[in-house]
């Protein structure tokens, strides 16, 4: 049976995706570098420093930044999306997902969060979700960044669940490719051809429910 539900934050539980987007897109023009929305979606769920190196391989002269500079852009990034979600309420949290962490207490599950960023606390106190989930794991409590399983894994330890016997949420590529590593049943938001290797996708979190999920689950067991 299923155990446990492993959540990502960012795009999961509130749309902080799209803040993490904004910073980014306000570093890319400053530095003149072309910066799309699809290859946005290459950075989801991938750490801050990662993410800038991403983005500055899409310069079209590419330059060798310091280790020092590369920290200062990171440090710049960072100061843009936390005055971004200084305005985030319990109202920002996405559809379905009140419903949702009611309806897995009723059934008994236990719950985490397993986020890759660093300002998770931050954004889950904005939300009023503290007391929300069993486990809270975020980017200072780990090495290896998704897609390494290791923040899954570490959730599933600290719930003290079996990493076969839970679901993870995710709405980044890496962030799927890290549920399945971590040997999870993984459940996507987002769209149907950029998660094949997800063993459920929905479109949104308005469709993520308890009978949704547990049905795939039984259909994959
Ligand atoms: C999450 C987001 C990424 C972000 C990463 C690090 O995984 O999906 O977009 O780059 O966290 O976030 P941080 O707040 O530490 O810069
Ligand atoms: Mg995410």
């Amino acid at each position: 049976p299923i155990q446990a539900f492993i959540f990502d934050l960012d795009g999961v539980i509130t749309d902080t995706a799209e803040h993490h987007y904004l910073a980014w897109k306000a570093i890319a023009d400053e530095l003149h570098i072309p910066f799309t929305r699809q290859f946005n979606e290459n950075l989801k769920g991938v750490s801050r420093m990662d993410s800038l190196r991403l983005l500055l391989s899409q310069a079209e002269t590419p330059v060798d930044y310091t280790a020092e500079q590369l920290e200062e852009l990171a440090q710049w990034k960072n100061r843009i999306y936390q005055e971004l979600i200084e305005q985030i309420i319990p109202a920002d949290i996405l559809p379905g997902i009140p419903e949702l962490l009611a309806e897995l207490k009723r059934q008994g599950m236990r719950t985490a969060i397993a986020s890759a960023s660093k300002n998770a606390f931050t954004v889950i106190g904005r939300l009023k979700l503290m007391d929300a989930f069993d486990v809270i794991v975020d980017a200072a409590e780990i090495k290896n960044t998704k897609p390494d399983p290791e923040v899954f894994l570490k959730a599933a330890e600290l719930l003290q669940v079996e990493p076969g016997c839970s679901i993870g949420v995710e709405d980044a590529v890496a962030g799927v490719q890290a549920i399945k590593a971590a040997g999870m049943f993984a459940v996507a938001i987002g769209a149907k051809e950029a998660f094949s290797h997800a063993d459920l996708v929905l479109g949104s979190t308005s469709e993520l429910t308890w009978s949704t999920v547990s049905e795939a689950w039984s259909a994959r067991n």
